[in-house]
């Protein structure tokens, strides 16, 4: 499929066009039921997308194009479990984590192993599991990279205070980052796990090491099996690092890195929030994925969102996309999202290895509110390389009594207004140029009705489905990552000399 022969691209670029010379605010004059219209529910999440370059037209236009990419079709192979990743030769199924499979042996090992590393954190929680000088171990330090990391510290911090042990996040090679974490701990009550899905990434496997010198060095003589565990697709690669089989836990090869925070590489969130916290997680997640199996196309949320990355990126020329998320909590989201989005959908070959004609993933970035607005608002004002924007709240604020809270919702507002409507909205005499703010800029207004585990859980599911449907658009395949291997090659020579 070359989506630029397709009539509907054509048909887009004519209402590109058309749209140019139109402005949001004037979309906003010419239908007053504009933000009922343009405003979708998902699995209790809402977007508001009437701030958008975007009118009833060409929406339709969006789901034309959807159609004639058989997106149905690729959506309802890669909820069933069918191979979807071609280089890889595998499904990528970390829906089937939150919703069990029909086929009964798969949903009973699936159950299994979650079981498994839900049981253990529960375990960990009530002070049953105890180091090798006696203590509970109370606190645990997760180290890993990637996807073997970032959804798991972003969870684990959305979700508030830990109620049960400390969990600690350490990822980088840099020692500052381990030390860090370790510096918070006491050996005897202290958990390592080691969570890799391939087990070979150099920077977790160093960590280890060194997390093991660091128990060495403080409790010389210490049995470490009571102070290790282990999360990987890949048993019998962690196996020589000495962990005892029962703290080995597992999860299938067909689960993606960056897809991974939903089976055991979730450890740290169990045991910092609890199995019940988790479910909830997996349900929220459980309910976008329903949302996306089954919901029209036209107002299925995470399609149109998808279909909104493709009209901005291919049809406005949008070479980023920011995510500002007023709330504190969910300051590690822009960096979980830029290797969703970034690994998955930063290719320029087709499912059959063709050079694409077309622009794919953007870059992704973001801070969190309303820190934001004193350093990136200046640019998303007045900047002269308009992209679109993308503002999550957490409705409960408004009313949960902290003034501030409330008042961080009233800025994440005002900006989507200011940056749709410009200094118009003002009213008032002209402003010079130098202070001029021009509006007429993209923004969505992602609203959770309170930041707990369902509603994080819809949100990634939310922000995953979005991803394929980009892959689907751009005939790409989402779930491989062959482009970060040329690094770690180059970097096993430099160490190991020209034949490694
Ligand atoms: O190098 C990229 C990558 O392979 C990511 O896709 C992955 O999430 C990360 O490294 C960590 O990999 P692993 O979980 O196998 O250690």
């Amino acid at each position: 499929m070359n989506v630029i022969e397709l009539p509907e691209w054509k048909a887009l670029a004519l209402r590109r066009r058309a749209l140019d010379e139109i402005r949001i605010s004037a979309l906003f004059d010419d239908d007053p039921q504009r933000t009922s219209r343009f405003t979708f529910e998902a699995a209790s999440l809402v977007a508001d997308l009437s701030r958008h370059r975007l009118d009833g037209g060409t929406l339709r236009a969006l789901i034309a194009l959807a159609r004639a990419a058989r997106l149905e079709t690729r959506r309802d192979e890669l909820l069933a479990g069918a191979i979807v990743n071609g280089t890889e030769g595998r499904p990528a199924w970390h829906t089937a984590l939150r919703t069990a499979p029909s086929d009964t042996a798969a949903a009973l090992a699936l159950a299994t192993q979650r079981d498994r590393f839900l049981d253990f954190a529960e375990q960990l929680r009530s002070g049953q599991l105890t180091g090798s000088a006696g203590l509970p171990l109370d606190t645990v330090v997760c180290i890993g990279i990637g996807g073997s990391d970032l959804g798991p510290r972003l969870v684990t911090e959305a979700l508030g205070p830990c109620s049960g042990p400390r969990v600690h996040f350490a990822s980088n090679l840099d020692p500052a980052d381990l030390d860090g974490a370790l510096g918070h701990c006491d050996p005897r009550s202290t958990l390592l796990i080691c969570i890799s899905k391939s087990f070979s990434t150099l920077e977790t496997l160093e960590n280890l090491r060194a997390g093991r010198r660091w128990f060495e060095q403080r409790a010389p003589g210490l049995n470490l099996a009571p102070h290790l565990a282990a999360v990987t697709s890949q048993p019998e690669r962690a196996a020589p690092f000495g962990f005892e089989p029962q703290r080995v836990f597992t999860f299938p090869e067909w689960v993606g890195g960056r897809y991974s925070l939903w089976s055991a590489c979730g450890i740290g969130i169990a045991t910092a929030h609890g199995r019940a916290a988790f479910l909830k997680l997996l349900d929220g997640a459980a309910q976008m994925d329903a949302h996306f199996a089954g919901a029209p196309l036209e107002s299925n949320l995470p399609v149109l969102l998808g279909l909104l990355g493709v009209w901005y990126v291919n049809f406005w020329g949008a070479q980023s996309r920011a995510v500002v998320p007023y709330a504190q909590r969910l300051r590690h989201l822009p960096a979980y999202l830029q290797q969703l989005e970034m690994e998955s959908l930063g290719k320029s070959v087709d499912r059959d290895g063709a050079p694409l004609a077309i622009d794919t993933a953007p870059a992704v970035w973001g801070e969190v509110g309303s820190n934001a607005q004193h350093s990136v608002f200046q640019w998303l004002h007045q900047g002269t390389l308009p992209i679109p924007l993308e503002i999550l709240l957490i409705e409960a604020s408004d009313r949960g009594g902290e003034p501030r809270l409330a008042l961080l919702n009233q800025f994440a507002r005002a900006q989507a207004d200011a940056l749709a409507w410009g200094d118009g909205v003002l009213g008032g005499p002209p402003r010079p140029a130098y202070a001029a703010t021009p509006g007429n800029r993209p923004s969505t207004l992602l609203r959770l009705p309170q930041l707990d585990a369902r509603s994080i859980g819809a949100l990634l599911a939310l922000y995953e489905h979005r991803t394929f449907v980009q892959s689907v658009i751009w005939n790409i395949n989402a779930f491989d990552q062959w482009g970060v291997e040329i690094g770690k090659q180059l970097m096993a020579r430099r160490t190991r000399g020209p034949d490694a």
